[in-house]
């Protein structure tokens, strides 16, 4: 089934260049003084038991800016005379580490190979970092990411403060650059989307192979996410961007449910929520089907609800519009349809109260988040307390969903649409000419799923 998949996925799209990488870079130098040290360190590699690790992924900053996914790694910037001069610090070559652990790039493969200027061994940063350390005004770093970089900051910061006392030199400020470069990554370049329209092809060709899989109630939650997390490895992407949710019955009506042990059950809708991560570059896509191929007219009623609302909010997807658009369409869809199938009794404004009203029984998330190299990636949503207005190159999902858990005590659920938890979720691309459906592979309507749920039976 995976070759069949394979075939009708696109090539590869090329890596980011390394040109890219420095037009970043300098990108970023030009929101920063002279006298700044720019710090980006890797994320700590953590423990999945004893002596093991969990599969290493980087701090999505130093790939932005870098490309480089070794841990144990520190990026800095200084500026010397009015150029800027990048360094990355990295794992030297050993053989002996190597042969346990996999080959490095080590320096001279860094400088040869990623768009730095210079590169040195992890083991001489503190020496190395301390000297630019000290001789900067402000460092552009982020503190909580790793503890030596923290450590040597502090340690500077307090031997400036006795010799600002003796000499009155310079002042010494830390500041987080993170903000700067999350404005940066809001808008996606052309290779940014080919990164993540792999990701999202593979993703939807995945939810196609668990779709063609089940039916007939046969199938487990797990042996749906071995389909699709087996794909995201087949087509050669790294693996998931997030755990999948592969919840059937009234597990579909569990947000992040994390179990996806339970048996399929014949009547029942799974909800897959599961997308791919390619180079560092997420897809977040979620269908919900019936397990038995056939959608029942309760389970048809809601999804229709929940996928004209969906389709609602992408149309609001639009150059100028605020962040909040899809939201309020979304919504107000929903509820309209609530309303119509008498599950809520009060009118539409009533019901999209926020503190009153009976929509958020039902649909209890916000319809969209940020998408790029984190799944929930970074921009702030509301700068200076207003929505922010779409511009080309953002990317964002829409997702809205309807959860009628029959379990839940908070609740009277209409016994109707017991345990029906559906969402549909893909991922937008804000263009001039409009919103484009990066996940549009992915079967969505009625007719769509129906004919494909089961077919590899
Ligand atoms: N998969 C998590 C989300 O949809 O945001
Ligand atoms: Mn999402
Ligand atoms: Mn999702």
């Amino acid at each position: 089934m995976f070759a069949e998949m394979f075939a009708q996925l696109g090539a590869m799209p090329n890596p980011i260049s390394n040109d890219e990488y420095l037009a970043r870079q300098n990108k970023l130098y030009q929101t920063l003084n002279q006298n700044d040290l720019l710090i980006l360190c890797s994320s700590p590699e953590t423990i999945h038991s004893n002596d093991v690790h969990h599969p290493y992924r980087t701090q999505s900053n130093l790939l932005y800016l870098t490309g480089w996914i070794e841990p144990d790694a520190v990026f800095c910037a200084i500026n010397n005379d009015g150029t800027w001069e990048s360094h990355l610090f990295v794992q030297p070559k050993d053989t002996l580490k190597e042969i346990w652990e996999g080959r490095r790039p080590g320096i001279e493969g860094a400088v040869a190979n990623w768009p730095i200027d210079l590169a040195h061994s992890i083991d001489d940063l503190t020496e190395v970092l301390g000297q630019m350390v000290a001789k900067s005004s402000r460092i552009m770093h982020r503190m909580g990411v790793m503890s030596k970089v923290d450590d040597l900051v502090v340690s500077a910061i307090k031997k400036r403060d006795r010799a600002r006392q003796r000499l009155g030199s310079g002042p010494i400020s830390v500041e987080d650059p993170s903000n700067i470069i999350a404005e940066m990554r809001l808008i996606k370049s052309n290779s940014e989307i080919d990164q993540m329209k792999f990701a999202s092809d593979v993703s939807s060709l995945a939810h196609i192979a668990a779709m063609m899989h089940g039916g007939g109630g046969a199938s487990t939650e797990n042996q749906l996410q071995s389909l699709i997390e087996g794909f995201f490895r087949y087509a050669g992407t790294s693996g998931w961007s997030y755990p999948s949710i592969v919840g059937s019955g009234e597990n579909a009506t569990i947000l992040h449910y994390k179990e996806n042990e339970d048996h399929c059950i014949d009547g029942d809708i799974v909800l897959i929520d599961a997308g791919a991560e390619f180079r560092g570059y997420a897809a977040d896509i979620t269908r919900s089907w019936p397990n038995n191929g056939k959608f029942t007219e309760a389970q048809k009623e809601i999804y229709q609800i929940v996928l004209d609302a969906q389709n609602a909010a992408i149309s609001e997807c639009i150059v100028g519009n605020p962040y909040t658009a899809p939201h309020e369409a979304a919504r107000r869809v929903l509820a309209e349809g609530l309303i119509k199938l008498g599950v809520i009794d009060q009118n539409l404004d009533e019901a999209l109260d926020m503190e009153n009203g009976q929509l958020k029984n039902w649909y209890m998330h916000n319809t969209s988040h940020w998408i790029g190299l984190d799944v929930h990636d970074v921009g702030v949503y509301l700068p200076n307390g207003e929505p922010r207005l779409f511009e080309h190159g953002m990317c964002l999902t829409i997702e809205p969903g309807l959860y009628f858990g029959a379990w839940r005590p908070d609740v009277d659920c209409p016994e109707k649409y017991s345990n029906i938890g559906i969402r549909i979720e893909d991922d937008i691309l804000i263009t001039d000419g409009g919103p484009v459906i990066l996940t549009e592979m992915c079967p969505k309507t009625i007719d769509e799923i129906e004919s494909v749920v089961g077919t590899s039976n």
